[in-house]
């Protein structure tokens, strides 16, 4: 299992290419599941759940290939309608391949994803909504099996916002008969890029990006042909936090700051400075952050996926911020890890106070999911002294050569394979 190695203390200088959005690319290679023929999409991360949901996509039969950000997926060959265990288990967004089998086969067998590190984390939801379009569903021996013959169009109201739920159900929507209504939709930039790649297959949609989605569905869909997902926004923040807390100054060249615009304006309130440039947005840090407290929600809000950095960063910062995480129920798995570092923090239910102290110093570290492990790449760069991360196999599942990408702009960062 490899570990990182980081010394921090400096502050970072220099440009950093932002990668293709995993939350985009994972809805997205399940939409190929939607037609038969050759797909083709671009700016894909080299990433581990990538990896995954290609051996997922394989597993059923299709032809699946990734070289240099080009994902090639040939859903001609499809021909087993299951998603196992021992991959939903490793990788939660598998359940996404749950609607568009239904769709375009008129049945699958995945299994249910279970809890996870974050939270409980149920697809009710999506079941529910399946469900409504005419689906059979039954849970056998921790599968989820749906059938029907061809989904109809249905008016489905989410009671939680839900972002693959939303996405799922675009799906079985989009090759549906009859028009489907979705109400209180997440409104996330991934699910807008998954909609205007449905679009780009043929499919009827409108509204996506509110929280109203109409679709109407239509018979058949044509492959996808050469499209390419938007950056990550949250590997952009997650930048974005590293020059703020290091007091660096880095370039994000190939972002889409729109897309964060709740962080953003949070970020300028700790004393962080944005300039947009030709080459990208730069993000320049402060001597010494200012204390803001932040609230999770569901875009445009302050996302969670970022509230794990945004915490790091309040550790160092002069004053009190208080967090309130309103998405998951168990997403402070990082608290711990940040207070062996000296963080001053403590939690009741879902909130926490975090007390600015001067510095953090270096300690052994153990990351517990893919964002916690990012709070810790952020804390360790800019701790004083060694601190190593063990189980970096969180990271790798969605960052793209986060080591390589810090140590071109000056970081002491190393991989250990141990
Ligand atoms: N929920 C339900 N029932 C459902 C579905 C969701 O109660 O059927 C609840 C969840 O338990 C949670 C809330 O609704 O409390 C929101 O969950 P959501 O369904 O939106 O999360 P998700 O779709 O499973 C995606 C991202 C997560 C991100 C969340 C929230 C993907 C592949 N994953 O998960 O990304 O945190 O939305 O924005 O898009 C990550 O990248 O690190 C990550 C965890």
């Amino acid at each position: 299992m490899d570990k990182l190695i980081i010394k921090g203390g400096k502050p970072l200088k220099g440009e950093v290419r932002i990668s293709g959005a995993k939350n985009a690319a994972l809805p997205i290679m399940t939409a190929s599941i939607l037609s038969s023929g050759k797909n083709t999409i671009y700016n894909i991360p080299n990433l581990m759940d990538v990896k995954t949901m290609g051996r997922l996509l394989s597993n059923m039969g299709a032809k699946f290939d990734h070289k240099d950000g080009l994902v090639t997926i040939d859903s001609s060959s499809i021909n087993n309608f299951e998603a196992p265990y021992d991959l939903v288990k490793t990788m939660r967004a598998s359940v996404l391949v749950l609607c568009p089998l239904v769709a375009r086969f008129g049945r699958a067998r995945v299994s249910l994803p279970g809890g996870c590190a974050i939270g409980a984390r149920p697809i009710n939801l999506h079941l529910m909504g399946l469900e409504k379009m005419g689906a059979k569903i039954q849970l056998e021996s921790g599968y989820v099996i749906a059938k029907a013959t061809r989904l109809k169009g249905a008016s489905i109201y989410f009671d939680t916002i839900t972002v693959t739920g939303t996405e799922n159900l675009m799906m079985a929507a989009a090759l549906a008969k009859g028009t489907t209504i979705l109400e209180n939709a997440a409104r996330e930039p991934e699910v807008v890029d998954l909609a205007n790649c449905l679009i780009s297959m043929g499919a009827k949609i409108r509204g996506a990006g509110d929280s109203v989605i109409e679709i109407e569905g239509v018979e058949k869909l044509k492959p996808i042909k050469n499209y390419e997902i938007i950056p990550d926004r949250i590997e952009t923040g997650t930048f974005m936090a590293i020059a703020g807390i290091t007091g660096g100054d880095l370039t994000l060249k190939d972002c889409r700051p729109e897309h964060l615009d709740a962080v953003v304006m949070k970020l300028k309130d700790t004393g962080v400075v944005f300039k947009e440039t030709k080459k990208g947005l730069r993000v320049i840090g402060p001597k010494r952050l200012t204390a803001k407290d932040v609230k999770t929600i569901p875009y445009p809000g302050f996302p969670t996926d970022m509230q794990a950095q945004f915490m790091t960063m309040m550790t160092i910062a002069n004053g009190t911020s208080v967090i309130k995480e309103t998405v998951f129920e168990n997403r402070f798995m990082h608290v711990a890890e940040l207070k062996r570092m000296g963080a001053d923090i403590s939690i009741e239910g879902g909130t926490a106070t975090i007390k600015g102290v001067n510095k953090l110093k270096g300690a052994p570290v153990m990351a517990t999911d893919l964002r916690a492990s990012a709070s810790l790449v952020v804390a360790a760069l800019c701790a004083e002294g060694e601190t190593v991360i063990h189980r970096i196999y969180h990271l790798d599942r969605g960052y793209e050569k986060m080591d390589e990408k810090l140590r071109h702009v000056g970081a002491d960062i190393e991989r250990v394979t141990s």
